[in-house]
């Protein structure tokens, strides 16, 4: 019996036998054996089986090396989706931004600021991967404000002011079809809402706010205290740290201000500003 010797190989064909046991044919085929020839042999009809082994093994091979083309397609296909949705987000909040010429790079650092903080809080990669997409987008509805409103570089009437808080409402509508991250709609929405109920639009607080939204909210302080705006310079980091403080709780989620107090208190050299 040449079985066993045979049985280890991994050619097409993998066994040849006279052992006629039907046992050895079953842990024959179990070990991976294509088929299972007995003696005596028939010439034509094994050269029938063989051709058909080699025909099956040819089509396998095929069908294996396709799978890992088509996979890799599907890869290159999703990683290329992927880079123009974060394109086109980061072209749209650019958008934005060409309408103010006072806050360039805002919605970027916003993003940034959000994902450490949400980072920081423990969220998941999936969550901290979504707020930086909320967070380059939670201003998109200035674009349905005037210009001359927001670059306004004088008091502000009640009017324009109005025109302002249509913001998040303009924003929320604009995201609201992207199903694919509700957070989105949301960040936008009420991402100037206070903890303690006193904000806009819809004066919802504490936990009512969107987790997103809470942690958006901080992020935009921060940066608005620590960029050149047009009625006013940077200000301190220390001054920065003092309405943090002052805002856990009223203004800001205590959480979420802690851990940016935190991250002040790491920036030893004021790198993060605007
Ligand atoms: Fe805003």
């Amino acid at each position: 019996m040449i079985f066993s010797s045979v049985w280890a190989t991994a050619a097409a064909i993998k066994n040849f036998t006279a052992d006629d046991d039907q046992n050895a044919e079953t842990e024959g085929f179990k070990a991976g054996a294509m088929d299972f020839i007995r003696k005596p042999f028939v010439p034509d009809i094994m050269l029938q089986r063989v051709g058909r082994i080699l025909e099956l093994h040819r089509l396998q091979t095929n069908l294996a090396r396709e799978v890992k083309r088509q996979t890799k397609y599907a890869q290159e296909r999703q990683e290329r989706m992927e880079r123009l949705s974060r394109e086109t987000v980061l072209a749209l909040a650019k958008a934005v931004e060409a309408k103010d010429k006072y806050t360039n790079g805002h919605s970027e650092r916003v993003a940034y600021y959000a994902h450490l903080i949400a980072e920081r809080a423990g969220m998941s990669e999936s969550d901290q991967n979504d707020i930086y997409f909320i967070g380059l987008l939670h201003d998109i509805g200035k674009i349905g404000v005037p210009d001359t409103v927001i670059n306004k570089t004088t008091r502000l009437t009640d009017e324009e002011f109005a025109m302002i808080k249509q913001h998040p409402i303009i924003g929320a509508k604009i995201l609201k079809d992207i199903t694919e991250m509700p957070g989105i709609e949301k960040g936008a929405r009420w991402h100037h809402e206070r903890y303690d109920g006193k904000g806009y639009p819809d004066g919802i607080s504490g936990e009512e706010i969107p987790v997103f939204s809470r942690i958006i909210c901080v992020a935009d302080a921060y940066d608005a205290m620590t960029s050149t705006r047009s009625y006013r310079d940077i200000l301190s980091q220390q001054k920065v740290r003092e309405e943090l403080v002052k805002g856990k709780g009223t203004q800001f989620d205590p959480e979420f201000a802690d851990i940016m107090i935190s991250l002040i208190d790491e920036d030893k050299d004021y790198k993060m500003r605007g």
